[in-house]
């Protein structure tokens, strides 16, 4: 793999060949991907996550312009976008481009001084796998707009600014997990976070030594996401109009105990209350993950993520026939600590946590029994736990 410095010294060749020279001089950001160790389908419903920012990311070389102009060059892609800052439209050829567009129309509408920019940008976070390249691209776009525009903004609100942008320009309801890790987290550790009120706390993962996290892409890609994404989401809001007739207090999952929902999940439609019962739950096992990970009790941390698959798979209804073989493989082998499918489901990858001095014996283990399985060719990254998005200095 390229190092660093060397992916960042061809975006900076990129810009300066497919954009025409101004003699302003470039600035080199970077935003990670990210895998969510624990905490599945709770941010929407007011709850806790775990996730880690992942050493596959995006990285962007942009320079300012005067005119108001935004040119971006994706040269993965090999395809380029143009807009202006004063007439920032949805751009149904250029999808990727709508994050770049939603980011600069939301930060303007929040009254950020946002400059034109020409950008060129390449990454390395596998593309549709859930591993969060387009919140990569949002929190790359919009640190590369404050840097080039000369303001400074707040990492916590730069996430909450990616998350309107997939909501309101990109169209997608997702919760706000995604673009706050790619923005806030740190190097070595798992960020936990309470996604109601937004606090959160950097957690070491003293385990980082003996294990490693190793992402399993089942390459299965599917259409179903938003459309099942969106549904589960109504099933918990219907979860919570029904359970408030009991409990006036609640206004989301998040506050429903247990207890209180064994005392009435009867009153809910059986679909529903799978769905409740998987998000009340798997909020408890972040909390639990969290303690278990302080008092260095991984194997404890692997029992839970292992609970969250089964689930994801029987209540939560989001998994898929290759994810769950891939996990049943990881889960076979005893340098497995926990597997899980991790992202919204129904395809994409999954999360394992592995000895370290086994992650070789693993992968093929894991590949070959995948393959025979399914006919597939899945892919495996080995990850550190990386900063958010950041600006370069090379
Ligand atoms: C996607 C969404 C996140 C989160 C996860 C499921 O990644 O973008 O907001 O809801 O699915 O945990």
């Amino acid at each position: 793999m390229a190092s660093l410095r060397e992916r960042a010294a061809r975006v900076q060749e990129l810009l300066l060949s497919e954009w025409q020279d101004t003699g302003e001089s470039i600035s080199i950001i970077k935003a990670p991907g990210r895998v969510n160790l624990i905490g599945e389908h709770t941010d929407y419903n007011d709850g806790f996550v775990l996730p880690v920012a992942i050493d596959r990311d995006i990285i962007m070389a942009a320079r300012p312009r005067d005119d108001g102009q935004v040119n971006a060059y994706a040269a993965d892609l090999d395809a380029k976008s143009s807009f202006h800052l004063d007439d920032i439209q949805h751009d149904s050829d250029a999808p990727w481009s709508n994050y770049i567009r939603g980011m600069f129309l939301l930060l303007k509408q929040r009254g950020f001084a946002v400059k034109g920019m020409d950008a060129a940008f390449s990454g390395n976070v596998p593309l549709a796998a859930g591993l969060s390249s387009s919140a990569a691209l949002e929190m790359s776009t919009g640190l590369a707009a404050s840097v080039i525009g000369g303001f400074h903004i707040d990492k916590v609100e730069l996430a909450e600014i990616g998350q309107a942008t997939e909501n309101d320009f990109v169209g997608v309801n997702c919760g706000i997990m995604d673009q706050f890790i790619s923005a806030l987290g740190e190097k070595g550790r798992a960020l936990f976070l309470d996604c109601r009120s937004l606090e959160y706390e950097l957690i070491s993962l003293p385990f980082m030594e003996e294990y490693k996290i190793v992402i399993g892409n089942t390459m299965v890609q599917r259409g179903l996401v938003d459309s099942a994404y969106n549904e589960r989401r109504s099933q918990c809001e219907e979860g919570v109009r029904i359970l408030k007739q009991h409990l006036p207090r609640i206004t989301a999952l998040r506050d429903v105990s247990t207890a209180e929902f064994q005392k009435y999940r009867s009153h809910l439609p059986s679909i529903v209350a799978k769905r409740c019962e998987h998000v009340i739950r798997e909020n408890q096992r972040v909390l639990d993950s969290v303690e278990a990970l302080k008092s260095g009790n991984h194997l404890v941390f692997g029992e839970l993520m292992q609970a969250s698959h089964e689930s994801l798979k029987d209540l939560y209804e989001v998994s898929c026939r290759e994810l769950d073989i891939m996990v049943e493989a990881a889960l076979g082998l005893s340098e497995t600590i926990g597997s899980r499918m991790t992202g919204a489901g129904f395809g994409g990858c999954t999360v394992s946590l592995v000895q370290a001095a086994q992650v070789d014996n693993f992968i093929d283990t894991v590949h070959a029994t995948y393959q025979s399985k399914t006919g597939l060719e899945p892919e495996f990254y080995v990850c550190s736990a990386e900063d958010g998005a950041v600006q370069l200095e090379l």
